[in-house]
């Protein structure tokens, strides 16, 4: 029953593209332009198939239209709220992929056919934030991934995705203790993923931190007060991350940090990269690192 249950409301989703009244997505702050989006064939089997194992109860709205990927809000086999992005098979960020995922012996040989390599580097996203869960760094949960499909615990809630750290308004980011506590945080998860994760983000910047708490402070203005929510950055988007045994993980980690000092730097918050990068790696391998990435660029 569970499982028609499933199937009938995915297939309504399909036609009507909504949740029933009360579900939908509410529009709000975070709103920007999310284009029709019609799947291919296979991305529909795959959705079929997660919803007949219950894994999926019901499809909501577009969160995001990127380049790479869309995501969706949806509904879990336990009412849990989903995220579900989808890669596109067409994305022309094909050959970029490629030579993020050559050198990782996690997924040779490699077949570079394009619905490989996509469906590669879904699953590198999954196992990226499978380490970093387990390394207990604060990210969106995976719960599964088949072909281009990765299905994920949804950062914000009723269907209102949480604000991305660039999306933030300018009065909660005045330099104060808060915004160095945060600033703090972040570079700890770095650190952590970095020495039990052993992984490198490789595409950190505010747009790929996610602030959850703050939707739910939102809905909980509406209701009675009770204590404040408290505001956790929560890293997202995986996909590129890389082990630090990666030839380039040092230079990636050292652009991670940069855009971070410099987005907190235009905050007021002064740190230098070479602080921060001791802070990550201890002073003596900062220092190594930095000769190592140097050369590192210089070939290219
Ligand atoms: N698990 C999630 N929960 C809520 N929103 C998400 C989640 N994952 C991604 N998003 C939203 O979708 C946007 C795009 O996701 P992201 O993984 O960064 O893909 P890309 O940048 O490659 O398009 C994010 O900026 C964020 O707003
Ligand atoms: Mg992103």
């Amino acid at each position: 029953m569970a499982e028609k249950e499933g199937l009938f409301e995915i297939e309504k989703w399909v036609s009507e593209r909504q949740l029933p009244k009360g579900k939908r997505r509410k529009k709000d702050y975070r709103d920007r332009k999310t284009e029709q989006y019609v799947f291919d064939i296979p991305t529909l089997e795959t959705l079929y198939k997660f919803s007949k194992k219950g894994i999926i109860k019901a499809l909501g709205g577009p969160v995001s239209q990127g380049k790479e990927s869309v995501i969706f809000h949806a509904i879990g086999g336990e009412d849990e709220e989903l995220a579900i992005k989808m890669y596109k098979i067409n994305t022309a960020h094909f050959n970029a992929m490629i030579d993020y995922i050559s050198g990782d012996p996690r997924f040779e040989p490699l077949r570079k056919d394009r619905r490989s390599v996509i469906y590669t580097w879904a699953q590198k996203e999954y196992k990226n934030l499978k380490r970093a869960t387990e390394a207990g760094v604060r990210v969106p949960r995976p719960i599964a991934c088949d072909k281009n499909v990765l299905i994920m615990e949804f950062i914000g809630k009723e269907g209102i995705a949480a604000p991305r750290l660039h999306d933030l308004p300018a009065d909660m980011l005045k330099a104060d203790v808060e915004l160095e506590e945060l600033f703090l945080r972040l570079i700890s998860a770095i650190k952590t993923l970095y020495e039990k994760g052993m992984l490198v983000h490789a595409d950190l910047s505010e747009f790929n931190i996610v602030m959850k708490g703050y939707v739910e402070r939102e809905l909980q203005t509406r209701a009675p007060a009770g204590a404040e929510i408290a505001l956790e950055p929560v890293l997202i988007d995986m996909g590129q991350s890389l082990l630090v045994s990666h030839p380039h993980a040092e230079r990636y980690l050292k652009r991670d940090v940069q855009n971070l000092t410099v987005f907190f730097r235009k905050h007021g918050l002064a740190y230098s990269e070479e602080e921060v990068m001791q802070m990550i790696q201890g002073a003596e391998r900062a220092a190594e690192s930095s000769q190592r990435a140097y050369r590192g660029l210089g070939k290219g």
